[in-house]
């Protein structure tokens, strides 16, 4: 679909946004499978709730260096794009596997973050959320940030491997892709379940997808359309096309 013509779609209405890693690569962080994907350095195996659970300490140290670039990182062009079309009222939710909280950075207001956030952490317990900047001093020092509330270890507000979801996130999503009439789906391989199922709900409500990604995908078939090139590129195109 050439740019002229999507920007005539996003004008009709009920437009999401489905987003990955690969939003946020042009902001440093790294994306997790191709090509110096995260998951080819790290083991995948050490980011699941029971490598957690077992082995606290040794998380943590791999961690800490994990989120470190998290804090320098700031907003794509991509994610301004977003911002702005959400902003203009042609965007309803952005739906994101990402933990990075870019596109709220970026002045997006309905962000469904289905994979949790980074930037703060979760009490295995009682399950209270703490900002990580306030454990991040003590975790670089190897410390093991803990619940002031009960004690317990704080692990990411990232979900790991094996654990739920969040359920409310995890609602929306579906209700969000359920009632589009467009959905953008954006720097993501659609690997990993639900955020990969999300584009079906959108297509059983009648959504026509657009499938937004640097490299050539044997995913896209017959129920996505494809536009190949950089997200920066791409929706800073579509927010001129629109204007
Ligand atoms: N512009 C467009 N697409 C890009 C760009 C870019 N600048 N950079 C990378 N991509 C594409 C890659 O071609 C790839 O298809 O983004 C995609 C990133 O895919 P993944 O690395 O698999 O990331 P993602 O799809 O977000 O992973 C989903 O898997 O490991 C879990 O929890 C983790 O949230 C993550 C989930």
């Amino acid at each position: 679909m050439r740019i002229e013509e999507l920007a005539k779609e996003i004008k009709k209405g009920r437009v999401v946004a489905l987003t990955g890693a690969g939003i946020s690569s042009n902001a440093g962080l790294p994306t997790f499978r191709g090509k110096n994907g995260l998951w080819t350095y790290i083991d995948p195996e050490k980011f699941t709730m029971e490598f957690f659970r077992k082995n606290p300490e040794e998380w943590w140290s791999i961690a800490k260096d994990l989120f470190l670039p998290f804090f320098n990182a700031r907003p794509t062009r991509a994610h301004y794009a977003l911002a702005e079309l959400e902003n203009k009222g042609f965007l309803e939710a952005i739906i994101t596997q990402n933990i990075d909280g870019l596109h709220q950075m970026a002045g997006s207001k309905n962000v469904i973050e289905i994979h949790g956030n980074v930037n703060k952490l979760k009490c295995i317990l009682c399950n209270e959320y703490y900002p990580l900047k306030d454990y991040i001093e003590e975790i670089k020092k190897g410390g093991l940030p803990r619940c002031p509330r009960c004690g317990s270890i704080l692990k990411t507000g990232a979900v790991l491997f094996g654990e739920q979801i969040p359920r409310n996130e995890y609602l929306l999503s579906i209700y969000y892709s359920s009632k589009c009439n467009l959905m953008l789906v954006i720097g993501t391989s659609l690997e990993v379940e639900p955020a990969a199922t999300l584009p079906r709900y959108a297509r059983e409500n009648g959504a026509k997808i657009i499938y937004i990604n640097k490299d050539v995908s044997e995913i896209v078939g017959k129920e996505m359309e494809y536009l190949q090139g950089d997200s920066d590129e791409i929706l800073e195109e579509i927010v001129k096309a629109i204007k």
